[in-house]
Protein backbone atom coordinates (compact mmCIF):
# COMPACT_ATOMS: atom_id res chain seq x y z
CA UNK A 1 0.00 0.00 0.00
CA UNK A 2 2.78 2.57 0.99
CA UNK A 3 4.17 2.06 -2.55
CA UNK A 4 1.10 3.43 -4.31
CA UNK A 5 0.09 5.91 -1.24
CA UNK A 6 2.84 9.32 -2.41
CA UNK A 7 2.73 11.81 0.24
CA UNK A 8 -0.25 14.54 -0.80
CA UNK A 9 -1.31 11.96 -3.44
CA UNK A 10 -4.45 10.31 -3.61
CA UNK A 11 -3.99 6.46 -2.14
CA UNK A 12 -3.92 4.59 -5.91
CA UNK A 13 -6.22 2.13 -4.88
CA UNK A 14 -6.57 -1.53 -7.07
CA UNK A 15 -10.69 -1.72 -7.51
CA UNK A 16 -12.36 -4.69 -8.93
CA UNK A 17 -15.63 -5.21 -10.45
CA UNK A 18 -16.69 -8.60 -11.02
CA UNK A 19 -20.56 -10.18 -12.36
CA UNK A 20 -22.26 -11.33 -15.13
CA UNK A 21 -22.06 -10.37 -18.52
CA UNK A 22 -24.60 -7.36 -19.23
CA UNK A 23 -24.78 -6.45 -15.65
CA UNK A 24 -23.02 -2.47 -16.57
CA UNK A 25 -19.77 -3.66 -15.68
CA UNK A 26 -17.80 -1.61 -18.58
CA UNK A 27 -19.47 1.51 -18.28
CA UNK A 28 -19.67 2.03 -14.77
CA UNK A 29 -15.61 0.55 -14.46
CA UNK A 30 -14.68 3.07 -17.54
CA UNK A 31 -16.70 5.79 -15.84
CA UNK A 32 -15.09 5.16 -12.31
CA UNK A 33 -11.57 5.04 -13.72
CA UNK A 34 -12.48 8.24 -15.64
CA UNK A 35 -13.70 10.26 -12.37
CA UNK A 36 -10.46 8.96 -10.37
CA UNK A 37 -8.30 9.61 -13.40
CA UNK A 38 -7.00 5.88 -12.92
CA UNK A 39 -6.40 3.35 -15.68
CA UNK A 40 -9.42 0.91 -16.85
CA UNK A 41 -8.83 -2.48 -17.41
CA UNK A 42 -11.46 -4.50 -19.14
CA UNK A 43 -10.22 -7.99 -18.61
CA UNK A 44 -13.06 -9.56 -21.05
CA UNK A 45 -11.62 -7.76 -24.02
CA UNK A 46 -8.60 -9.77 -23.39
CA UNK A 47 -9.84 -13.09 -22.96
CA UNK A 48 -12.33 -11.95 -26.34
CA UNK A 49 -8.62 -10.68 -28.37
CA UNK A 50 -7.59 -14.60 -27.84
CA UNK A 51 -10.76 -16.52 -29.48
CA UNK A 52 -10.41 -13.33 -32.34
CA UNK A 53 -7.47 -14.72 -33.20
CA UNK A 54 -7.40 -18.15 -32.48
CA UNK A 55 -10.56 -18.37 -35.02
CA UNK A 56 -8.42 -16.05 -37.32
CA UNK A 57 -5.53 -18.83 -37.71
CA UNK A 58 -7.46 -21.79 -37.17
CA UNK A 59 -6.69 -22.77 -33.62
CA UNK A 60 -8.41 -25.54 -31.95
CA UNK A 61 -10.62 -24.28 -29.43
CA UNK A 62 -9.44 -27.23 -26.99
CA UNK A 63 -5.81 -26.69 -28.26
CA UNK A 64 -4.19 -26.29 -24.58
CA UNK A 65 -0.99 -25.80 -25.88
CA UNK A 66 -1.57 -24.14 -29.09
CA UNK A 67 -3.93 -21.46 -27.10
CA UNK A 68 -1.27 -20.92 -24.52
CA UNK A 69 1.70 -20.20 -27.42
CA UNK A 70 -1.01 -17.85 -29.24
CA UNK A 71 -1.37 -15.56 -25.52
CA UNK A 72 2.07 -15.48 -25.76
CA UNK A 73 2.80 -14.81 -29.09
CA UNK A 74 -0.21 -11.98 -28.60
CA UNK A 75 0.61 -8.18 -28.44
CA UNK A 76 -1.85 -7.00 -26.31
CA UNK A 77 -2.78 -3.09 -26.01
CA UNK A 78 -5.60 -0.80 -24.95
CA UNK A 79 -5.21 2.67 -26.14
CA UNK A 80 -7.30 6.18 -25.63
CA UNK A 81 -8.38 7.10 -29.52
CA UNK A 82 -10.78 9.92 -29.89
CA UNK A 83 -11.55 9.91 -26.04
CA UNK A 84 -12.36 6.16 -26.29
CA UNK A 85 -10.65 2.70 -25.42
CA UNK A 86 -9.69 1.00 -28.01
CA UNK A 87 -8.01 -2.71 -28.08
CA UNK A 88 -5.25 -3.40 -30.63
CA UNK A 89 -3.63 -6.83 -30.63
CA UNK A 90 -0.64 -7.13 -33.17
CA UNK A 91 -0.79 -3.42 -33.96
CA UNK A 92 -4.80 -3.82 -35.21
CA UNK A 93 -7.60 -2.51 -34.06
CA UNK A 94 -9.75 -5.14 -32.99
CA UNK A 95 -12.36 -2.57 -31.08
CA UNK A 96 -15.36 -4.07 -33.32
CA UNK A 97 -14.29 -7.24 -34.02
CA UNK A 98 -14.31 -8.59 -30.26
CA UNK A 99 -17.86 -7.74 -29.44
CA UNK A 100 -19.50 -9.79 -32.39
CA UNK A 101 -22.03 -12.70 -30.80
CA UNK A 102 -20.14 -15.06 -32.42
CA UNK A 103 -17.00 -13.47 -30.74
CA UNK A 104 -18.54 -13.53 -27.28
CA UNK A 105 -19.36 -17.49 -27.66
CA UNK A 106 -16.06 -18.69 -28.51
CA UNK A 107 -14.93 -16.61 -25.61
CA UNK A 108 -16.28 -18.39 -23.53
CA UNK A 109 -14.74 -21.77 -24.60
CA UNK A 110 -11.33 -20.10 -24.21
CA UNK A 111 -11.87 -18.49 -21.29
CA UNK A 112 -12.10 -22.01 -19.53
CA UNK A 113 -8.80 -23.21 -20.46
CA UNK A 114 -6.26 -23.02 -17.79
CA UNK A 115 -3.84 -22.11 -19.91
CA UNK A 116 -4.91 -19.13 -21.25
CA UNK A 117 -6.38 -18.18 -17.60
CA UNK A 118 -2.98 -18.31 -16.63
CA UNK A 119 -1.14 -16.48 -19.51
CA UNK A 120 -3.80 -13.54 -19.22
CA UNK A 121 -3.46 -13.18 -15.05
CA UNK A 122 -0.46 -12.86 -15.23
CA UNK A 123 -0.31 -10.09 -17.95
CA UNK A 124 -3.33 -8.59 -15.92
CA UNK A 125 -1.62 -8.64 -12.23
CA UNK A 126 1.29 -6.53 -14.04
CA UNK A 127 -0.59 -4.02 -15.33
CA UNK A 128 -2.34 -3.40 -12.21
CA UNK A 129 0.32 -4.16 -9.71
CA UNK A 130 1.00 -0.46 -9.16
CA UNK A 131 -2.56 0.52 -7.90
CA UNK A 132 -4.77 3.49 -9.91
CA UNK A 133 -6.63 0.71 -11.45
CA UNK A 134 -10.28 0.08 -11.66
CA UNK A 135 -10.10 -3.86 -13.47
CA UNK A 136 -13.06 -5.69 -14.88
CA UNK A 137 -13.79 -9.30 -15.09
CA UNK A 138 -15.36 -12.47 -13.25
CA UNK A 139 -12.26 -13.04 -11.22
CA UNK A 140 -10.86 -9.98 -10.66
CA UNK A 141 -11.41 -10.27 -6.73
CA UNK A 142 -11.43 -13.84 -6.34
CA UNK A 143 -7.85 -14.68 -8.82
CA UNK A 144 -6.38 -11.59 -10.23
CA UNK A 145 -5.96 -9.41 -7.32
CA UNK A 146 -7.64 -10.89 -4.00
CA UNK A 147 -5.85 -8.04 -2.27
CA UNK A 148 -7.80 -5.85 -3.73
CA UNK A 149 -8.83 -2.89 -1.69
CA UNK A 150 -12.15 -2.38 -3.09
CA UNK A 151 -14.09 -5.03 -4.93
CA UNK A 152 -17.85 -4.49 -6.50
CA UNK A 153 -20.14 -7.74 -7.33
CA UNK A 154 -21.82 -5.91 -9.84
CA UNK A 155 -25.25 -8.47 -11.38
CA UNK A 156 -28.72 -7.35 -12.92
CA UNK A 157 -31.79 -9.84 -13.61
CA UNK A 158 -30.90 -11.97 -16.77
CA UNK A 159 -33.71 -10.71 -18.94
CA UNK A 160 -32.95 -6.92 -18.08
CA UNK A 161 -28.89 -8.07 -19.11
CA UNK A 162 -30.14 -9.90 -22.32
CA UNK A 163 -31.95 -6.18 -23.29
CA UNK A 164 -29.11 -4.33 -22.54
CA UNK A 165 -27.48 -6.33 -24.88
CA UNK A 166 -29.84 -6.39 -27.68
CA UNK A 167 -30.17 -2.77 -27.50
CA UNK A 168 -26.48 -2.13 -27.46
CA UNK A 169 -25.99 -4.83 -30.61
CA UNK A 170 -29.07 -2.81 -31.87
CA UNK A 171 -27.84 -0.06 -32.20
CA UNK A 172 -24.49 -1.01 -33.84
CA UNK A 173 -26.90 -2.40 -36.69
CA UNK A 174 -26.19 -5.96 -35.65
CA UNK A 175 -29.80 -7.76 -36.40
CA UNK A 176 -30.42 -9.70 -33.82
CA UNK A 177 -33.65 -11.34 -31.40
CA UNK A 178 -34.52 -10.15 -27.96
CA UNK A 179 -35.42 -13.74 -26.49
CA UNK A 180 -32.51 -15.22 -28.47
CA UNK A 181 -30.26 -12.64 -27.00
CA UNK A 182 -31.52 -13.44 -23.24
CA UNK A 183 -30.65 -17.32 -24.01
CA UNK A 184 -27.20 -16.57 -24.90
CA UNK A 185 -27.00 -14.62 -21.89
CA UNK A 186 -28.46 -16.76 -19.98
CA UNK A 187 -26.20 -19.88 -21.68
CA UNK A 188 -22.73 -17.14 -21.32
CA UNK A 189 -23.83 -16.85 -17.15
CA UNK A 190 -23.83 -20.76 -17.16
CA UNK A 191 -21.02 -21.84 -18.84
CA UNK A 192 -19.23 -19.12 -16.97
CA UNK A 193 -20.53 -20.11 -13.44
CA UNK A 194 -19.91 -23.61 -13.68
CA UNK A 195 -16.71 -23.97 -15.52
CA UNK A 196 -14.02 -25.99 -13.62
CA UNK A 197 -11.37 -23.25 -13.65
CA UNK A 198 -11.95 -19.92 -11.75
CA UNK A 199 -15.41 -19.78 -12.22
CA UNK A 200 -17.54 -16.54 -11.84
CA UNK A 201 -18.03 -16.20 -8.14
CA UNK A 202 -18.74 -13.40 -5.28
CA UNK A 203 -15.74 -12.70 -3.79
CA UNK A 204 -16.48 -13.43 0.52
CA UNK A 205 -15.21 -9.67 0.85
CA UNK A 206 -17.43 -7.83 -2.37
CA UNK A 207 -19.86 -5.08 -1.97
CA UNK A 208 -23.15 -6.72 -4.17
CA UNK A 209 -24.72 -4.15 -6.31
CA UNK A 210 -27.98 -5.15 -8.17
CA UNK A 211 -27.92 -2.65 -10.97
CA UNK A 212 -31.63 -3.97 -12.31
CA UNK A 213 -33.48 -1.11 -11.60
CA UNK A 214 -30.89 1.08 -10.92
CA UNK A 215 -29.58 3.37 -13.82
CA UNK A 216 -25.20 3.99 -14.63
CA UNK A 217 -25.52 7.63 -12.69
CA UNK A 218 -27.09 6.07 -9.29
CA UNK A 219 -25.00 2.85 -9.53
CA UNK A 220 -21.72 5.13 -9.76
CA UNK A 221 -22.75 7.82 -7.18
CA UNK A 222 -22.83 4.83 -4.75
CA UNK A 223 -19.35 3.66 -6.12
CA UNK A 224 -17.77 7.00 -6.01
CA UNK A 225 -19.21 6.98 -1.80
CA UNK A 226 -17.74 3.58 -1.12
CA UNK A 227 -14.35 4.30 -3.47
CA UNK A 228 -14.22 7.90 -0.93
CA UNK A 229 -14.73 6.16 2.38
CA UNK A 230 -12.18 4.15 1.78
CA UNK A 231 -9.52 6.65 0.55
CA UNK A 232 -10.54 8.63 3.35
CA UNK A 233 -9.18 5.75 5.78
CA UNK A 234 -5.91 4.80 3.92
O1 LIG B 1 -17.01 -9.18 -19.93
P1 LIG B 1 -17.13 -9.80 -21.32
O2 LIG B 1 -18.53 -10.12 -21.73
O3 LIG B 1 -16.40 -9.01 -22.35
O4 LIG B 1 -16.35 -11.21 -21.19
C1 LIG B 1 -16.19 -12.05 -22.30
C2 LIG B 1 -16.02 -13.49 -21.83
O5 LIG B 1 -14.78 -13.65 -21.13
C3 LIG B 1 -17.11 -14.04 -20.92
O6 LIG B 1 -17.52 -15.31 -21.42
C4 LIG B 1 -16.45 -14.22 -19.59
C5 LIG B 1 -14.99 -14.29 -19.89
N1 LIG B 1 -14.17 -13.61 -18.89
C6 LIG B 1 -13.54 -14.39 -17.94
O7 LIG B 1 -13.70 -15.60 -17.94
N2 LIG B 1 -12.73 -13.81 -17.01
C7 LIG B 1 -12.57 -12.48 -16.99
N3 LIG B 1 -11.77 -11.93 -16.08
C8 LIG B 1 -13.23 -11.66 -17.95
C9 LIG B 1 -14.05 -12.27 -18.88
Amino acid sequence: MNQRRDKGRKPQLIIAIDGPSGAGKSTLSKALATTLGYTNIDTGAMYRAVALLATRQHTALDDSVALQQLCRQMQFEFRRVADSDHVFINGEDVSDAIRTPEVSLLTSKVSACPAVREELVRVQQQMGRLGGVVLEGRDIGTVVFPQAEIKFFLSASAEERGRRRFDELRAKGIDVDLQQTIAEVEARDAADSSREHAPLRRAADAIDIDSTIMDIQQVLALMLETVRARMAQA
